[in-house]
């Protein structure tokens, strides 16, 4: 061993003697279209700091310590393979865990908030970035303090890349700049200023909404791109909200074109005027911008068929009454006429696209091979787990009548198992985006679906565009079933070794907190 190598090695031991990861660097190409000042690669990261920036509005953010420089609310970077090493630092006043929505963790690194971090204390967290490329995101995930902290403002962003991904940018010739990862939050805003999270009985029915939208954090965002393709991965990180994303230039509907959902990309295209994007699901899109001007990102209006009664049943989390919340105009009260949420599926305008001048060429043609993703179609002999969404008087939205509670296992599947998940939603209901923790899954078809949905269930057993992709989060609107392929296989190292603890939950950051959540075991 020279001496060099030697005296590496030696800090990196010391490094993990004291919990403090040893430095490293990175050389692995990044996604050269990417456009961002945030942008950092995950493995450069050594602290995450969790704060609160502003403590009159409770407004919160992540500040990843990268060694020579910091960047706040980062979008991180990574090649598939690499790895994530670092210190999470809780400097906010209340509980707090880093969940990594959609990678394939172990229960130790999933955040998942069995054990999460008490102000003032840190937890080193070290994975492998198992998953295929697309965006994946990092939020809060301590039970009764999810929805609070990530309407703070506490949403990540990590882009995954492989050579699947590499291949696609090449053939759309992406200019730089011309390809954007996006956050899309709603806040509830009166005269230019984000109000505080202060739920009534109707917002922990229903969700709380906001009557903007925030992009990366921002009101009123707009890029500039360059005409060609644009590829823009896109994350609902509402709390409540549902999207049916859209583009116009003026009036005029601009068509584009699917590429991929929540884990990643499709085998092929799909030509789209509209999508659904409920929280927590993600899509990844390419438009074609050449001879236009600006395009507006909106949601168009919908009928997200919320039919509950008016019982509104708040819950009591023991933990959190230790804890203040984290904007000092107080939860409940601030809730007043100057921060009307606008209603669930009326029209909002998102973001906009302007063009640079320039250059109109035409643009290459879109690949119509995009990954080697297998249709889901083994799992005809696979058994079938029925679970129920119902709406209960007096506990609210449950998962099989039952309310989480923390301690609880719902059930145990042996690793390896394969399984078909049938998820009925009652009509007396709204839409779940119902997620999972650990593992991607395919949607095998939909029955009793109504309304818009329906209208865009083009697609082989009743699914629409995006059930064809890798999911981790699946809409259940009022009245349907869904059948879902699960795979529970694990990797086969240490780290997953042993039981290991998962949740299925609402993403409904109101449901979730509330008692819409259950925990399994793959064994
Ligand atoms: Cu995005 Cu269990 O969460
Ligand atoms: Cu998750
Ligand atoms: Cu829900």
């Amino acid at each position: 061993m020279n001496r060099r190598r030697f005296l590496g090695a030696g800090l990196a031991s010391l490094g993990a003697a004291c919990g403090v990861p040893a430095a490293r660097t990175t050389g692995a190409p990044r996604p050269v279209a990417l456009a961002g000042e945030r942008l950092a690669a995950l493995a450069d990261v050594r602290r995450l700091v969790v704060e609160r920036a502003d403590p009159l509005h409770g407004r919160c953010r992540y500040v990843a310590h990268l060694g020579t420089r910091q960047a706040a609310q980062p979008i991180l970077l990574a090649r598939r393979g690499e790895r994530f090493d670092a210190v999470i630092e809780n400097a906010l006043p209340q509980p707090t865990s880093v969940h990594f929505h959609g990678l394939t963790l172990p229960e130790a690194q999933d955040g998942a908030g069995f054990d999460p971090i008490a102000p003032a204390e840190r937890k080193r967290v070290r994975f492998e970035v198992k998953n295929r490329c697309g965006l994946y995101w990092f939020h809060p995930h301590a039970h009764g303090f999810t929805a609070e902290q990530v309407y703070g403002g506490l949403t990540g962003l990590l882009v995954v890349s492989d050579e699947d991904d590499d291949a696609l940018d090449a053939e759309l010739g992406l200019a730089p700049g011309n390809r954007l990862a996006l956050a899309i939050a709603d806040a509830r805003v009166a005269g230019g200023v984000i109000g505080p999270y202060a739920p009534g009985v109707e917002d922990c029915l229903h969700g709380w909404l906001g009557n903007r939208a925030l992009v990366n954090g921002r009101l009123d965002a707009r890029w500039t791109v360059a005409s060609g393709w644009v590829r823009l991965q896109i994350l609902n990180a509402c709390n409540a909200r549902g999207l049916l994303l859209a583009f116009r230039e003026g009036e005029t509907r601009v068509p584009f074109h699917l590429l991929g959902t929540d884990g990643g990309l499709l085998a092929a295209p799909r030509e789209l005027e509209r999508v659904f994007l409920y929280t927590g699901e993600r899509v990844d899109v390419a438009i074609d911008v050449s001879g236009r001007r600006a395009l507006a990102a909106v949601s168009l209006e919908f009928d997200p068929r919320h039919h509950t009664g008016d019982a509104a049943p708040r819950h009591r989390h023991p933990a959190r009454e230790q804890y203040a919340p984290l904007a000092a105009v107080t939860v409940c009260e601030a809730a007043g006429a100057a921060h009307d949420p606008l209603a669930d599926g009326a029209e909002l305008p998102l973001f906009h696209l302007v063009l640079e001048g320039g250059a109109n060429t035409k643009p290459p043609p879109l690949p119509q091979h995009l990954s080697a993703l297998p249709s889901a179609t083994a799992f005809a002999d696979a058994p079938t787990r029925r679970l129920r969404l119902d709406f209960d008087e007096r506990a609210g939205f449950l998962i099989d009548q039952t309310p989480y509670r923390i301690e609880d296992n719902a059930f145990s599947v042996r690793r390896g198992a394969r399984e078909v998940w049938e998820i009925k939603n009652s009509p007396i209901s709204m839409p779940h985006p119902m997620h999972l923790h650990g593992f991607g899954l395919r949607v095998l078809r939909r029955r009793g679906t109504y309304g818009a949905a329906r209208t865009l269930a083009t697609e082989p057993g009743g699914r629409l565009a995006t059930d064809l992709g890798v999911k981790d989060t699946v809409v259940v609107w009022p009245n349907e079933t869904v059948w879902l392929a699960l795979d529970f296989t694990l990797p086969d190292e240490a780290a997953f070794r042993g039981a290991q603890r998962y949740m299925l939950h609402c993403h409904n950051l109101e449901h979730e907190d509330g008692m819409m959540m259950r925990n399994f075991t793959v064994l």
